[in-house]
């Protein structure tokens, strides 16, 4: 894949910096109330029943369960979602023919995507049902929600054989409220029917280069409420040093409320009443006190927001992130972003994408301590909450992003809504989360007015849900020759959207440079903005050595890349970070050699087990020089 490949662009673009209309959609309830979108801020806080534990599972790639033979709903006999016990049934009625069975199907233990649970199932795309009841003690007078961590990659969900909702998007949380007159004192039927596939109309689209884990790879919970409850709670620090608070409630007594929100080791509490939307902003100025977060200095303060009959507890830290013509400023000094890349498998033989407290540690740790890293790019698309909440503990500033990534459909305004939403729902569960310095919106994405277009939009609405942090994309660039050597030109429009221009390269691995000529590449860029490295990489299989370091695939031959890469990188006034590709060896259905890849793609610095690759050390002593500068 030649990255540098461009098309000329013209024409320009304005985006409209509204918030998402599908973050606003109104999700139906199965009455056809219509339902505000939720976010159940800090679901872990909340009085949530944690649905972890044995599902029942059966499989239907031809979705028989969603639609009939021509289309139409769904038949008796196979509604996976349907409440009667199907043995009975059939033993009590000789004519009824039914053709699943849940309660006699296989039982997984979930989360965990259906490749971890049925090893056979790696290469399977389609509808998967999981089912399992509940039982509900203290429902009464409250309001129940379904809330689920993520599913990839479309959901719809059941409650006592009545949908619910239904979400698309694999990588970020959505909840459904069960209407009261579904919810039973006792036990209680959840089905949800997950879709793992992608087409030319998905975020992300079909062909990506990494393993698509369908299933249920996050945690589901039945999340109890009381009548109006505290729904959305973004607390920070402004760039004009001042702390803010903007609380929504949910529910009919939502309006015209008292909020509070204190943070008693600051001795500040904000206080106000909500407006006609149940929403309330307040701020005052930082108290003297007040401790910036940052990777050095991690500080994070315990906040209780408080509303009549409900308050909700979390963690927040306080810093700025900002930029200076091309400095990346954090609390108001320049800094340099030493990061990684990393995908969201843990280390193992055999990954799972299932990050437990455990398994972020271990990822973040080794790129923290073992490389000494300040930042890592969660790359390609918004990563448990574990690990978010991990980098604020640890000290780790995030670069998160929605899989905006290759061949999307600019044109398609349905492609374009998933984006939005996705997005919305992203920065809702994680702007609490001061390790988060950078939204992108976009991965090496092919240039053209419909790309621009879409892209616009999105960046306009990171600047409409979160005006405290920087917005970004991993650019394509153009290679010319000057005075006879390569330069790499940085000028995709896109970058007008930007405040941070993030940039992939592969000169020496994806081009024809001989490594020893990479040093000699120069850059340059016209918007007078700061620009990271977001990628660069070449693969290696661990343990396979070359003496002279020219065989690709061997540890020497990445070791000397990235020493011929750093050197290019330290000519660059304007760089002011780089998150190299990638932390670890990753699993890809487009890295078929025999011998070398075999379905994984090695360009980690580590082995999947997380054995140290010669360039793991080139990196770790370039950084920690960078640090003692
Ligand atoms: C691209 C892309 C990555 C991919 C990498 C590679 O830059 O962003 O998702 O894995 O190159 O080719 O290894």
């Amino acid at each position: 894949m030649d990255i540098n490949r461009r098309t000329i662009l013209t024409g320009g673009v304005a985006a409209a910096a509204v918030a998402p209309a599908a973050a606003q959609a109104q999700a139906q309830t199965p009455h056809g109330a219509p339902t505000k979108p939720l976010t159940l801020v800090n679901v872990a806080a909340r009085d949530v029943l944690s649905l972890d534990g044995d599902w029942r599972y059966s499989i239907d790639p031809y979705r028989d369960g969603a639609a009939g033979f021509h289309g139409e709903q769904a038949g008796y006999g196979h509604r996976r979602y349907d409440t009667f016990n199907v043995e009975a049934t059939m033993r009590a009625n000789p004519n009824a023919l039914i053709e699943y069975d849940m309660e006699l199907s296989p039982t997984a233990n979930l989360p965990s995507s259906w490749l971890t649970h049925e090893p056979t199932l790696r290469r399977y795309v389609g509808l998967m049902w999981y089912k399992r009841t509940f039982t509900l003690s203290g429902a009464a007078g409250k309001r129940a929600f379904v809330h689920v961590g993520a599913a990839n990659y479309a959901t719809t969900v059941f409650v006592n054989g009545t949908q619910i909702g239904a979400h698309e998007g694999g990588f970020t949380p959505f909840a459904f409220e069960i209407p009261a007159a579904l919810v039973r004192e006792g036990e209680n039927q959840i089905t949800l029917g997950v879709d793992s596939e992608a087409t030319w109309d998905t975020v992300p689209p079909r062909v990506t280069d990494w393993e698509n884990y369908g299933g249920i790879t996050r945690g589901v919970h039945i999340v109890l409420t009381p009548q109006t409850f505290i729904d959305d709670a973004w607390i920070r620090l402004t760039r004009e040093g001042r702390v803010a608070a903007t609380v929504r409630l949910n529910g009919a007594r939502a309006r015209n409320a008292e909020v509070r929100v204190r943070i008693a080791a600051l001795g500040l509490t904000l206080h106000g009443r909500t407006d006609g939307d149940g929403v309330w902003t307040g701020e005052a100025a930082a108290p003297r006190n007040l401790e910036r977060w940052s990777p050095d200095r991690p500080q994070l303060y315990a906040v209780r927001v408080e509303t009549a009959g409900d308050t909700l507890r979390e963690r927040v830290g306080f810093r700025t992130i900002e930029t200076r013509g091309d400095q990346i400023l954090l609390n108001g000094e320049p800094i340099f972003l030493r990061g990684i890349c990393i995908h969201e498998e843990e280390l193992g033989a055999e990954p799972s994408r299932i990050i437990t407290p455990e398994n972020a540690r271990a990822l973040l740790t080794l790129a923290k301590e073992g490389l000494g890293c300040n930042f890592v790019r969660l790359a390609h698309y918004p990563h448990s909450e574990i690990t978010t909440r991990l980098a604020d503990e640890l000290g780790l500033l995030v670069w998160s992003e929605i899989p905006v990534y290759w061949r999307i459909n600019w044109e398609n305004p349905r492609t374009l809504e998933t984006a939005r939403a996705m997005l919305a729902e992203n920065i809702r569960r994680d702007r609490n989360r001061a390790a988060i310095a950078l939204w992108s919106i976009g991965n090496e994405t092919p240039l053209g007015e419909a790309r621009l277009r879409f892209l616009a939009q999105l960046a306009a609405d990171v600047r409409a849900l979160d005006d405290t942090r920087l917005v970004t994309a991993a650019l394509l660039t153009e290679r010319r020759t000057q005075d006879g050597k390569p330069l790499m030109v940085l000028n995709d429009p896109l970058a007008e959207h930007l405040d941070v221009l993030g940039v992939n390269t592969y000169n020496g691995w994806y081009s024809n440079d001989a490594l020893a000529d990479v040093p000699g590449i120069a850059w340059r860029s016209d918007y007078g903005k700061p620009m990271i490295f977001s990628e660069f990489g070449a693969d290696a299989k661990s343990g396979f050595h070359d003496a002279e370091g020219t065989h690709k695939f061997s540890e020497e031959f990445q070791a000397e890349y990235y020493r011929r890469t750093l050197e290019m990188a330290a000519k660059v006034p304007f760089l002011r970070g780089m998150s190299p590709w990638i932390l670890k060896d990753f699993r890809s259905p487009r890295r078929q050699h025999p011998v070398y890849q075999q379905g994984w793609n090695r360009k980690g610095l580590v082995s999947p087990t997380g054995g140290r690759k010669q360039a793991f050390a080139v990196l770790a002593e370039h950084y920690r020089a960078r640090a003692a500068n």
